[in-house]
């Protein structure tokens, strides 16, 4: 399929916010298996109506995180499920769609790569830390994005704009980065990458951010470390500009 190329079906809030058939399929297909199996159970999806539940639990898809880079045969893209209880996320899942790796967790019982326990690795200091972050598709979005980042990137050893927010959560859970930043992101980009970092020894939160477009907020500032970086951390987040 990737050979043939992959055609985009559809933009969102821009041009560049691309949606793909395969988004749709895969979203879909996961609709399909919850709705079978756990029928009053509620479900937010990137690609389709919020589906209202019963039960307590609600299931949060991303069918695709990092589209684009599925779009360009880039490896960094992923299925992203998170399953939570009253509004907690309890478990999560994030399988990478070329190799297949697959991160999970569960609440209270650790982190795993494959099946095996993954931990975070202590936080070297701040000027030799590898930053990992994203962009969101709108123009004034990204331009208060690109401000901070380039604010941040003097301080630190460098900084990483792979392309899956979800995957990137994972990558500081396994020691592969050893932070993770980027204003505006959805649940369905991080609910199931964050549990994954809180397991495997991380601090992984939403914080309060300064921009605003319009009447909408892009409030949440979504910031992971390991537990052991994370004063530091958001202190040069507040220098950059990235929190209120
Ligand atoms: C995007 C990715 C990207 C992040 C964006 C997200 P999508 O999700 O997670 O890394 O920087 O904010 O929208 O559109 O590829 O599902
Ligand atoms: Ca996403
Ligand atoms: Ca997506």
């Amino acid at each position: 399929m990737r050979r043939e190329g992959i055609e985009v079906a559809d933009t969102k809030t821009s041009a560049v916010d691309v949606v793909t058939e395969a988004d749709r399929a895969v979203e879909a297909l996961i609709r399909s298996r919850i709705t079978a199996l756990r029928p009053d159970d509620a479900i937010l999806g990137e690609e389709g109506d919020d589906r209202p539940g019963t039960s307590g639990v609600r299931w949060v898809v991303d069918p695709i995180d990092g589209t684009v880079n599925y779009l360009y045969g880039l490896p960094d893209c992923a299925v992203s499920i998170a399953a939570e209880v009253d509004g907690e996320v309890v478990a999560g899942a994030v399988v990478a769609i070329p190799t297949g790796v697959e991160y999970a967790a569960a609440l209270g019982n650790g982190a795993t790569r494959d099946g095996r326990p993954i931990a975070v690795r202590p936080s070297p200091p701040l000027a030799e830390r590898l930053v990992l972050t994203g962009f969101g598709y709108q123009r004034e979005v990204r331009e208060h994005q690109a401000g901070c980042v380039a604010s941040l990137l003097p301080e630190v050893r460098d900084i990483r704009r792979m392309g899956s927010c979800a995957l990137d959560l994972c990558h500081v859970a396994d020691g592969s980065g050893d932070a993770y930043v980027e204003a505006g992101p959805q649940p369905w980009d991080w609910s199931a990458g964050g549990l994954v970092l809180r397991e495997a020894g991380g601090r992984f939160e939403l914080l309060d951010g300064t921009f605003t477009l319009g009447t909408h907020a892009v409030r949440n500032v979504v910031v992971g470390t390991p537990a052991d970086g994370w004063d530091s951390f958001v202190e040069a987040l507040g220098r950059a500009g990235f929190l209120a």
